[in-house]
C-alpha cells in the first residue's frame, strides 16, 4: 500500500544538514545484481549549526554495507532512505561507504539506472538518484563526482573527463560541483559520430554522438547543431564550454525529449536521429532546438543551478528563451514566434484554464516530475521575453552577465535571478514578479477613442480565478504597439506601452486620420487580447502589417470568427476571410512558410478553448465539422491556383533541411492537403509515389488520409518502414490523430492490439494513446469510448511507468469545459483512475487535482 502522500512546501525550505565535499562512485555493472559502491566526504553543514543526524533518500535499494570512517554501522532504513543518529557521526569530516544492489533490467519506469535494448543508462532528474545509491538527492547539493565503471560492455561513460580505461573498466572525473540530479552513466555497444570544437579561448573539445551500430550515418545533423549551439553560445551569451569532451547518447526507451546530464547528455532518440528519409522538416527543426535546449543547460542550469525544485523555471524557463532565441536566429524569427504561440496557446494558455493552472513558481507540489509543465517551462520562457522587453536588450545583457558572475557555482531562486536585473538596470521588479507567483492567463480589453486628432487606447486587465487564486492584482503587461493609416502605411512604429495598473490610458498626438491598431506586437506578453474587431479590420491587418506576427495573427483571429460563427450560429463559411487567405496564398513576396502558417486552421481543441472563452460550452462534433466545412470552401475558393502551387513548389534536386526549403515543402504540402479534398487525392497519391523526403512521404500520406482515401499507401508505408521505430511512431500517430470521431478509440485499440505496439516504449505510447487523446473529436466523442480507452491504457502503463502514465493523464484536464454528458463521462474515468489498487503517487496526485475541479454549474 502507498503511504498517504506528502505535499512539500515552498516556504519549508532549509539547507541540508551536511555537505558532501566529494563522491566516489563505482558500478560493478549486471543485468539483474548491479552493485553500486559510494564513498560520501561529508561534512557538517556551517549553515545549519548544531549537531544533525545524517539523512539519505535512497528507493528500491537492496542495501549490502554501510560504515563511516571504516566502522561498520546498522542505520536506520525506511521506504525513503536511511538514517544515521547524530550520536554515530562525527563532528569533524567523516567518510560514509555505501554498498547497494539495483536491478536495472527490472526498471521499467525508466528513472535511476535502467536497460534499453542492451544498454544501461541513467535518468536521474528530478529524484531518481536514489534509486542509484543513498545520497542527499536535492539539487542544492553540489559536489564534485569520480565514477569507475566496470563492465565488458566496449563504451563506457559518465560525466566530466576521461581519466583512465582498461579492459572491462572506465574511469571518469567530473571537476566541475553539481548536484545528483545532473548525474549520468551509460554502457553500451555503441557507435560515435564524432567532431572537434575549439572555444573561442582555444580549448579543443572533442564531440561525440553515441548511437545503436547502424545510426552513425543518421547524426550529421545534431553535429552540426550542437557545433551551431556552441558557437551562438558564446557570440550571443559570451559563455564557453568548459570540459575536454562533449557526449550524446541516443536511447531508444526515454520518458522525456532530452537531458542536460553535465558533459554526457541522453536523449530520446527521435530527437538525434535524422535523414532526410526518415526525418521530417518539423523533426530537424526539433533536434536543433533540443540539442541547442540541453547544451545551453551548461550555463543555465549546471554551472548555475536551483536551490529546489520550486525554482525549476530558473533553469527551464531560462533555457528555454534561450533556445527561442537560438532558433530565431537560425531560422525565420518571424515562423518560428509564431509557432512558438500556437504551441504556447495549445498547451500553456489550455493548463492556465483548467484543474491544473499553477504559478510558473508553484508553491507546494506532491510529485515534482508532475510539474514539468508547459507553465513551467513556455510560461517561464515568455515571463523572461517580458523582462527583456521591459529593460532592453542592454539591460538584459547586462543583467545576464551579472547573473553568471554573481552566481557561477550556486543553487540559486527567482529572488537571485530578478535582483540581478534590479541591481544592474535599478528597475523595481517587485510588480513584476507577480508573473511568477501568480497563476491563470490575464485578458485584455481594449477600448479606443479618437477625438481632435487624438487618439486614446484604453486597456483593462483581469484575470480569472485558478485553484487557489481566487483574486488576482494587476501585473505589468509589456504591450507593443504600432499604428496604421487607413491607407496601409505604417503611421507610429512599434513602441511599448508598459502596462501596470488595472485600467490604463495611453494618446496618441498629432495624426491626420483615425489609424487602425496593431497590438501586442510580437505577441509581447502571454495574455488573451479581447478586442471584437469587424472582420474588415482583420483583413486589412492581414494585408498590411509590417509586423509579421501581428499579420498572422489577424488572420488567425479572423479564421477562429469565421469558425465560432459556424460552430454557434450555423453561418456559411465567410468570403471575406476566404478572399483574404487567398490573397496571401498567392502573393509570391511573401515567405512560404509564413503563407503555410496562413493557411493552416486553428485546432479544434484551440476552438473549443476560444469558445469557452466565451462563456459558451464547446460541442466537439461540432467544431470538428465547421474546421472540414471551413477547409472544403477555402479548397474551392483557392480553387486551380492550388494546382499551380503544387507544381511551382515542386522538391527540387538537392534536398536541404534548411527553413528556406522546409517552408516550400509546408506550403506545397498545404496546397496538396486541400487538393486532396476536391481531386479525390490524385495528386497526393502521385506525391507519395514519388517522395524524396519524409516530409513530402509522410505529408502526402496524411492528405490521403484526411481525404478519406490512403488505405494502399498505408499498407505501403508499414511494408517500408516496419524496422524503423521512430518511422513507425509517425505511422500510428498519423491514423489515430485522423481517424474520424466515431472510429479514433476503436481504431486505437485494433493498433494497440499489433504486435508491434510495443505499449512500454514511451514514444510508441505516446504515438498512440496519446495520439487519441489529442484527436480532440475522437476524445470527447459522445459514446464515451475515447476517454475509456484513454483511460484503460493510463491504468495499465501505471504500475510499469507513472511518470509517462501522469504526463498522458493531463488529456484530461479540459473535461470542465464540456456539457454535462460528457463532463460526467470523464469525471467517471477520473474517479474509476482513482480507485485503481496500487495506483502511483504520480497519477493519483494528476487525477485528483483534476477532478478538484469540482462540480461545474
Ligand atoms: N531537464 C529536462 C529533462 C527532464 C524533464 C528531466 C523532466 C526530468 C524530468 C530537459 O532539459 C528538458 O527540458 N527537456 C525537454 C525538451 C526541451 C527542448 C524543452 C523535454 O524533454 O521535453
Ligand atoms: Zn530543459
Amino acid at each position: 500500500m502507498l503511504d498517504a502522500q506528502k505535499t512539500i512546501h515552498l516556504a519549508d525550505y532549509q539547507p541540508f544538514t551536511h555537505l558532501v565535499e566529494r563522491v566516489d562512485l563505482t558500478f560493478r555493472l549486471a543485468p539483474g545484481a548491479t552493485r553500486v559502491l559510494a564513498r560520501l566526504h561529508l561534512a557538517p553543514n556551517p549553515a545549519r549549526p548544531g549537531r544533525h543526524p545524517l539523512r539519505l533518500d535512497g528507493e528500491g535499494l537492496r542495501l549490502v554495507a554501510c560504515a563511516v570512517d571504516g566502522q561498520a554501522v546498522a542505520p536506520a532504513l525506511d521506504d525513503g532512505g536511511l538514517a544515521i543518529a547524530a550520536e554515530d557521526l562525527p563532528e569533524a569530516p567523516f567518510l560514509l561507504e555505501t554498498e547497494v544492489e539495483i536491478a536495472p533490467e527490472a526498471n521499467t519506469a525508466l528513472e535511476g539506472l535502467y536497460m534499453s535494448k542492451g544498454m544501461y543508462c541513467t535518468q536521474c532528474e528530478a529524484e531518481g538518484f536514489r534509486k542509484i545509491t543513498y545520497y542527499p538527492d536535492r539539487p542544492d547539493v553540489m559536489s564534485r563526482f569520480k565514477v569507475r565503471i566496470e563492465s565488458d560492455l566496449p563504451v563506457l561513460l559518465s560525466n566530466g573527463n576521461p581519466v583512465g580505461s582498461g579492459p572491462g573498466w572506465a574511469e571518469w572525473d567530473d571537476p566541475w560541483p553539481k548536484p545528483a540530479y545532473l548525474f549520468a552513466l551509460v554502457a553500451g555497444d555503441l557507435r560515435a559520430h564524432s567532431a572537434k570544437f575549439a572555444t573561442a579561448s582555444g580549448r579543443p573539445v572533442d564531440l561525440h554522438i553515441w548511437v545503436r551500430p547502424g545510426d552513425e550515418d543518421r547524426c550529421a545533423y545534431a553535429m552540426d547543431s550542437l557545433i551551431r549551439s556552441m558557437r551562438w553560445d558564446e557570440e550571443v551569451y559570451g559563455r564557453e564550454y568548459d570540459l575536454d569532451v562533449f557526449n550524446i547518447v541516443a536511447v531508444d526507451d526515454f520518458n522525456m525529449g532530452a537531458m542536460e546530464n553535465k558533459g554526457l547528455n541522453i536523449f530520446n532518440s527521435r530527437y538525434v536521429l535524422a535523414s532526410p528519409e526518415t526525418a521530417t522538416d518539423d523533426d530537424y527543426a526539433r533536434i536543433e532546438a533540443i540539442i541547442a535546449h540541453e547544451y545551453f543547460h551548461n550555463w543555465t542550469g549546471n554551472r548555475i543551478t536551483c536551490r529546489d525544485w520550486f525554482q525549476l523555471c530558473l533553469k527551464e524557463g531560462l533555457t528555454v528563451f534561450r533556445d527561442h532565441q537560438f532558433s530565431g536566429d537560425m531560422r525565420s524569427a518571424a515562423v518560428r514566434r509564431i509557432e512558438e504561440v500556437v504551441a504556447l496557446r495549445a498547451r500553456q494558455f489550455r493548463e492556465d484554464a483548467g484543474p491544473l493552472a499553477h504559478p510558473v513558481r508553484p508553491e507546494s507540489f506532491v510529485e515534482i516530475n508532475n510539474f514539468y509543465t508547459a507553465t513551467v517551462y513556455e510560461k517561464g520562457s515568455e515571463v523572461i521575453a517580458m523582462l527583456k522587453t521591459l529593460v532592453g536588450d542592454q539591460g538584459y545583457k547586462r543583467a545576464l552577465d551579472l547573473y553568471f558572475d554573481r552566481h557561477d557555482g550556486d543553487a540559486a531562486t527567482i529572488e537571485d535571478w530578478l535582483k540581478v536585473f534590479e541591481d544592474a538596470t535599478g528597475r523595481d521588479l517587485s510588480q513584476f514578479k507577480l508573473w511568477y507567483s501568480q497563476a491563470g492567463t490575464p485578458r485584455l480589453q481594449v477600448a479606443e477613442d479618437w477625438q481632435d486628432g487624438v487618439y486614446t487606447l484604453t486597456f483593462t486587465q483581469a484575470t480569472p480565478p485558478t485553484p487557489g487564486q481566487p483574486e488576482k492584482a494587476p501585473r505589468v503587461i509589456p504591450i507593443n504597439v504600432g499604428l496604421l493609416n487607413p491607407n496601409g502605411d505604417e503611421v507610429v512604429p512599434t513602441i511599448m506601452l508598459e502596462m501596470t495598473q488595472e485600467r490604463q490610458s495611453f494618446r496618441f498626438e498629432g495624426l491626420a486620420a483615425r489609424p487602425v491598431p496593431s497590438i501586442l506586437r510580437g505577441f509581447s506578453a502571454p495574455v488573451v487580447l479581447e478586442r471584437d474587431a469587424p472582420p474588415e479590420e482583420r483583413a486589412f491587418l492581414l494585408a498590411h502589417d509590417t509586423d509579421p506576427f501581428n499579420k498572422w495573427e489577424a488572420g488567425r483571429a479572423l479564421a477562429k470568427d469565421v469558425m465560432a460563427a459556424m460552430v454557434l450560429q450555423d453561418a456559411p463559411p465567410s468570403p471575406a476571410w476566404l478572399d483574404a487567405v487567398a490573397a496571401v496564398a498567392f502573393d509570391e513576396g511573401l515567405d512560404p512558410a509564413f503563407r503555410a502558417l496562413c493557411l493552416r486552421l486553428p485546432a479544434e481543441d484551440d476552438m473549443a478553448q476560444t469558445i469557452h472563452a466565451m462563456g459558451r460550452i464547446p460541442d466537439p462534433a461540432r467544431i470538428h465539422a465547421a474546421r472540414r466545412a471551413l477547409a472544403g470552401a477555402l479548397a474551392i475558393r483557392l480553387g486551380e491556383g492550388l494546382v499551380q502551387l503544387c507544381r511551382d513548389l515542386d522538391e527540387g534536386a538537392e534536398f536541404s533541411p534548411s527553413a528556406e526549403q522546409a517552408g516550400r515543402r509546408a506550403l506545397r504540402l498545404a496546397a496538396l492537403a486541400l487538393l486532396a479534398r476536391r481531386d479525390g487525392g490524385k495528386l497526393a497519391a502521385e506525391a507519395f509515389a514519388g517522395a524524396r523526403s519524409m516530409t513530402e512521404e509522410i505529408g502526402a500520406l496524411a492528405a490521403l488520409l484526411d481525404a478519406g482515401q490512403g488505405a494502399a499507401e498505408l499498407q505501403a508505408f508499414a511494408d517500408r518502414w516496419g524496422g524503423d521505430a521512430n518511422v513507425m511512431d509517425k505511422w500510428f500517430a498519423l491514423q489515430v490523430g485522423l481517424a474520424a470521431p466515431g472510429e479514433a478509440a476503436d481504431l486505437t485499440e485494433r493498433l494497440a492490439a499489433r504486435a508491434d505496439f510495443d505499449w512500454k516504449n514511451p514514444n510508441r505510447f505516446r504515438s498512440v494513446v496519446g495520439a487519441l487523446a489529442a484527436n480532440h473529436a475522437g476524445f470527447h466523442h459522445l459514446s464515451g469510448r475515447g476517454y475509456r480507452v484513454v483511460a484503460d491504457w493510463l491504468l495499465r502503463l501505471d504500475p510499469l511507468n507513472p511518470q509517462t502514465a501522469a504526463r498522458v493523464s493531463t488529456a484530461f484536464e479540459t473535461w470542465p469545459r464540456y456539457d454535462a454528458a460528457r463532463r460526467r463521462l470523464a469525471q467517471a474515468e477520473l474517479e474509476r483512475i482513482l480507485a485503481a489498487p496500487g495506483l502511483s503517487g504520480d497519477l493519483r496526485e494528476m487525477a485528483e487535482r483534476m477532478l478538484a475541479a469540482g462540480q461545474p454549474a
